[in-house]
């Protein structure tokens, strides 16, 4: 598929004055997207978990608009009140997808979202969010033709959802999802997130993420920003490759079951994406020194322990805990004894990734 095969095409152009609502889930990636082209392109591939209990849930209220003009007309709610402040970034989004979805302006319309996890928690709602809004938009487009497949639907739904946020092309559905054209994964594409087609092994098809808040504050560094910065890195073309050999890494250690060949490579993963940040000018520390604290506490858990267990960052501080369903009794008491003392409040959320 490429860019011409989602430019809208239905003859019926207006969906009907309703209510469209879809949810979409949250992501947490193993090999980083860190780095972009184009319009939204990453410069390497990436892959994700698929969580189940953090998503996004959203209703788009279209309404009678009494006279079109050339300006989208909306307002955002989360949780009932008014977000003003969301509103540029999804203008930027809907005029970025307007070719795709060009009924829009014809329509007074109300975004009323509602995330399952606290907003301000430094867990990535960008994804969720512009992907629950993506699928309201194509649930629109599957009501004035329901000939759409589903394939085509979740296709452009990511496609969408990739042009509001790039990471929240993976935030679709399916479990593992690759983003960004790979030799070695077939279908994978730079224009939308793929299920990942492969073998994958039993001990990673029922994964724990307990996400520790470490640090609940506004984002340091917005993601635009840390994407441009690898513009002229000095190290970006190396950790471009990187992470493609990551994927191809990954792709046999899923097969093979190797749990610490997959806490290894997550790792490196988390650490060298933050390695990026620290290392662009200017320079970034997204880690708190209770990240830091929490890490070597797994390290030394997972040794003294022999249990499988690892960690991984998103672009925060923010430690997400992952093990296989098999160590959760004892990963949930460390969790609760050793961890729980560096999180903001005490908090944390369990999260499943189930096969
Ligand atoms: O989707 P963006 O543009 O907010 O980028 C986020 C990228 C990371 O979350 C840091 C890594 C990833 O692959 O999800």
């Amino acid at each position: 598929m490429d860019i011409q095969d989602f430019i809208y095409k239905t003859t019926q152009l207006l969906p009907d004055l309703s209510t469209y609502a879809s949810e979409a889930p949250s992501n947490i990636a193993l090999v980083k997207y860190w780095g972009k082209f184009g319009e939204q392109l990453p410069k390497n591939t990436s892959i994700s978990y698929t969580l189940s209990k953090c998503k996004t849930e959203t209703k788009v209220i279209l309404k009678h608009r009494i006279e079109a003009t050339d300006q989208f007309s909306f307002e955002v709610f989360m949780d009932g009140e008014p977000k003003p402040t969301f509103k540029p970034k999804i203008e930027t989004f809907l005029k970025r997808i307007e070719v795709y979805i060009p009924f829009l302006k014809s329509f007074d319309f109300e975004i009323h979202t509602h995330n399952t996890f606290p907003h301000s928690s430094g867990i990535a709602s960008s994804a969720s969010g512009m992907a629950a809004l993506a699928k309201c938009f194509i649930s629109m487009e599957a009501s004035v033709n329901p000939q759409l497949t589903q394939e085509y639907r979740t296709h452009k739904a990511s496609f969408l959802a990739r042009l509001g946020s790039g990471s929240a092309c993976r935030s679709i559905g399916g479990k593992l999802v690759v983003w960004g054209e790979h030799k070695a994964i077939e279908g994978s594409s730079n224009l939308f997130g793929v299920d990942y087609p492969y073998t994958v092994h039993e001990h990673f098809r029922d994964m724990r993420d307990s996400i520790l808040l470490i640090d609940v504050g506004q984002k340091q560094v917005s993601s635009s920003v840390g994407h441009n910065l690898m513009h002229g890195h000095p190290f970006s073309e190396q950790r471009f490759l990187q992470a493609n050999e990551n994927v191809s890494k990954l792709t046999s250690i899923l097969a093979s079951g190797q749990l610490d060949d997959f806490f290894a490579l997550v790792e490196l993963e988390a650490l060298s994406l933050h390695a990026m940040m620290m290392t662009s000018s200017p320079y970034f520390i997204l880690m708190q020194p209770s990240t830091l604290a929490v890490i070597q506490k797994i390290w030394e858990f997972r040794t003294s322990e022999n249990t499988p267990v690892g960690f991984t960052l998103d672009a925060g501080a923010n430690v997400h805990v992952l093990y296989p369903a098999s160590a959760a009794s004892k990963v949930r008491y460390f969790i609760e004894e050793h961890l729980l003392p560096f999180c903001q409040g005490e908090q944390v959320i369990h999260d499943v990734i189930k096969f």
